[in-house]
């Protein structure tokens, strides 16, 4: 089993989840020092092995020498999840176009890297899966995150194709997993032009939520896997209103996924990885409390601005 994005948030938590089934693990990542913890845990979990390989998967060739190990070491790939990402959040423009690229050259090129690296061989022989972790936002479009939103769709549009594709071997799966807002390291890591933070859109879910529903991808492959209560109703406004959508989802998104502390452009972990920060969960919990707190800090500032009613 590989792991893409084993490192941190949901690969982490899918790592653990196939460790304590007791398969043998290939962890990428870029930073070493996370993903050999990582692959500590794994071992301690109950994995048959556990090897870090540190690889950028934008990087086709390092992907590459990667599976070959793998096949060199283990005889073939069974199952690859595809759950490396990044984020950009910004205006289209406000975003530096070496970040915006990036974005999709990690979520998407990415992707398809990885694909390409471990398909022919699962199509010889006729055995294998692939689960590409994709995104509510993959379905659906909100404002001033343009580069994610775009990677997800086409993430998303990669797997329909892979699916068509790969229909004249039986034994090869696709699946994409598209979770709602996950509490991960991935917000506190994001490239960040909104000049204030972000966290999760409640409803929000554990990282090990997610990775148990990848893990039962990579057992029983369905083409799509939705995880979060509220994701088909998103859809059904995005698709059958989307005047009253597009009317809505601004405020509405900035009020459940922007916090009110301010914060300096950075281009996160989008061109380098910060390994400090990696981890499974982000430290959200629900984000509830925080959207609460938020919203009655804009509601006092607001009464403070207008003075008290006559
Ligand atoms: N968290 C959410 O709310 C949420 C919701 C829907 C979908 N998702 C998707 O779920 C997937 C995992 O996200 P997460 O929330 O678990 O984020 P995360 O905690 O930040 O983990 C991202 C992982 O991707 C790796 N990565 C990033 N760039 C890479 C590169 N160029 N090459 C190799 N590995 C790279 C990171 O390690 P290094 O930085 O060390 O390389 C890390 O292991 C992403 O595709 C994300 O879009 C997340």
């Amino acid at each position: 089993m590989v792991v893409v994005g084993a490192s941190s948030g949901i690969g982490r938590a899918t790592a653990h989840g196939l460790a304590a089934r007791g398969d043998h693990l290939v962890l990428l990542a870029r930073s070493s020092g996370p993903l050999t913890d990582t692959a500590d845990e794994c071992l301690q979990l109950g994995a048959a092995s556990a090897q870090p390989c540190p690889a950028d998967v934008t990087d086709a060739a390092a992907v590459d020498a990667v599976m070959a190990q793998v096949r060199a070491d283990h005889g073939r790939v069974d199952a690859v999840v595809h759950s490396a990402g990044v984020v950009a959040y910004g205006r289209f423009d406000e975003v530096p176009a070496e970040v915006w690229d990036g974005v999709l050259r990690t979520n998407l090129l990415g992707a398809a890297n990885v694909a390409r690296s471990v398909l022919p061989d699962m199509r010889a022989h006729n055995h294998g899966t692939v689960v590409l972790v994709g995104s509510l936002l993959g379905e659906i479009a909100v404002p001033d995150m343009s580069a994610y939103v775009v990677s997800k769709w086409a993430v998303r549009a990669l797997g329909r194709e892979l699916q068509l594709d790969n229909r004249d071997r039986s034994g090869v799966q696709v699946s994409v997993v598209s979770p709602g807002g996950v509490d991960t390291p991935i917000y506190a890591q994001a490239a960040n032009y909104l000049g204030r933070d972000v966290r999760p859109p409640p409803p929000v879910y554990t990282a090990e939520a997610v990775a148990a529903a990848v893990v039962d991808a990579v057992d029983s492959p369905r083409k799509r896997v939705g995880v979060g209560i509220a994701n088909a109703v998103i859809k059904t406004g995005f698709t059958v209103t989307p005047g009253l959508y597009d009317v809505l989802v601004g405020p509405l998104f900035a009020t459940l996924a922007n916090g009110r502390s301010a914060l300096p452009a950075t281009a996160g972990n989008v061109l380098q990885p910060q390994p400090a920060a990696e981890s499974v969960a982000g430290g959200h919990g629900y984000a509830l409390w925080a959207v609460v707190k938020d919203v009655a800090a804009a509601l006092v500032s607001a009464r403070r601005r207008n003075g008290p009613p006559d």
